[in-house]
């Protein structure tokens, strides 16, 4: 019939079937990732860990193929650890972050035994010290560190340079005086260090230069106050292919970059090698998702370009409008046809920004077809927003050929839900 099949179903039916606009996820694309996590790192080095960054893409079904398939997960907040909590993900796996962490999530995190939280800042160490006494309860800890590496990536995206809101600066004596304040603490336990320099990374060289400036680090702490890192958590960042999936390198590409850059750091100052973390999240699930849509309104301007509007658009994709992001897209019910034009798709948000691909080729389009949007996996379903009161699509999962929905299509009344 000529229509485009994703992860081996027809999208036409898919739409047919949900609706528009529709979120799917292949869950065979996500547990290939996770093979090639175990193969390409967890078995191939020893004393690693692997979690993912549930940022990108997180349902409870999502965090139930996390579970299955043996990774931890990266938490941001007591939304995603609430639903980790919630499909009974075990809580050692369970890494925390955040920049502002409040006194109640960091409540919720000691109280339920959460196996790292990565501290931000000296006052997210005092917090810490007061919950777990209260608690009696000692709490493993990670410094988040800002190691000054500027990657090539869109700015809004840029984690590790200098002037940033994460992370204890390198650059200057504060990370000394926070490891010696955390040495101090009877409820603490410090298990070493954490960096995440940006993300969709093409290079690895940040990595090693990231890993050679925490390992004189950890070669000055040995020296000075005698402290042993045992950890050493890596981030993430890991880019995928969004035009072209050539864009996606192997993860061993950057893990290997990681492990021999530390092996060797290491192995230069006599110093042992500590458990490598690594908190991919995109690279996991980003090309494991597609969003469909209806396309409606076409408008012609002579000369200047054809607007083509789908019924979704930045209130379920925002990342052209933020960060200029590029996406690849198919006319799924004409899918073998002949690209005869160029076509800018907008959403339907009254923003002039609103703006999903510019100059898109398709075939002869009218109302009615479907335009599938690759790479849509993470990022998107999670940064979802109700702008305009658009309820937010359903994400139907797909496994071995067979759909199934692991979220329903937000309804108007879903939108009045805490209303007064
Ligand atoms: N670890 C930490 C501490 C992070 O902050 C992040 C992402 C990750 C891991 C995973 O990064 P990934 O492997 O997915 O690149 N909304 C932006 C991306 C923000 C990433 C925030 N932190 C986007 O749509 O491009």
């Amino acid at each position: 019939m000529g229509n485009f099949i994703f992860a081996g179903c027809d999208t036409v039916e898919l739409a047919k079937k949900y609706g528009t606009p529709l979120y799917v996820i292949s869950e065979d694309f996500i547990i290939e990732r996770c093979r090639e996590i175990r193969e390409d790192f967890l078995e191939k080095y020893s004393n690693t860990m692997a979690v993912y960054a549930s940022k990108a893409f997180l349902t409870k079904e999502m965090a139930r193929i996390i579970k299955r398939e043996g990774l931890g997960m990266d938490v941001v907040s007591g939304g995603e650890l609430y639903t980790a909590m919630e499909v009974d993900f075990a809580m050692d796996k369970i890494v925390f972050h955040g920049n502002n962490k409040s006194i109640d999530e960091i409540e919720m995190a000691v109280k339920n035994g959460v196996g790292r939280i990565v501290v931000d800042n000296i006052r997210e160490l005092d917090l810490i010290e007061s919950i777990a006494s209260k608690y009696q309860k000692r709490v493993g800890i990670q410094f988040r560190i800002c190691p000054g590496v500027d990657v090539h990536t869109h700015k809004y995206i840029q984690t590790g340079q200098l002037d940033s809101k994460f992370g204890i600066p390198l650059a200057d004596n504060t990370i000394k005086k926070a490891v010696k304040k955390a040495l101090d603490c009877k409820y603490i336990k410090l298990l070493g260090f954490h960096f995440h320099i940006g993300s969709q990374i093409h290079e690895n060289h940040g990595y090693s230069l990231a890993v050679r400036k925490v390992v004189s680090l950890i070669k000055e702490l040995k020296d000075e106050y005698g402290f042993i890192t045992r950890e050493l958590n890596t981030g993430g960042g890991y880019a995928i292919g969004y035009k072209d999936e050539e864009d996606r390198k192997n993860l061993s590409y950057y893990t290997d970059a990681i492990m021999n850059t530390l092996e060797q750091e290491c192995s230069k100052h006599n110093l042992h090698r500590p458990l490598v973390i690594i908190e991919p999240g995109r690279w996991i699930v980003g090309e494991a998702g597609i969003t469909l849509y209806t396309i409606g309104a076409i408008k012609e301007i002579p000369g200047i370009r054809t607007y083509v509007s789908v019924d979704g658009g930045m209130t379920d994709n925002p990342r052209p409008s933020l960060y200029e992001a590029k996406y690849e897209a198919f006319v799924a019910n004409k899918y073998e046809e002949k690209a005869v034009k160029k076509v800018t798709v907008a959403g339907k948000c009254c923003e002039s920004g609103d703006i999903l691909i510019r100059d898109l080729k398709v075939p002869q389009i009218e109302p009615g077809d479907i335009l599938a949007v690759l790479a849509t996996g993470a990022y998107n379903y999670s940064m979802a927003s109700n702008y305009n009161r658009i309820p937010r699509p359903a994400v139907v999962m797909i496994s071995k050929g067979k759909d199934r929905l692991i979220v329903r299509r937000e309804s108007y009344e879903d939108l009045l839900r805490n209303e007064i």
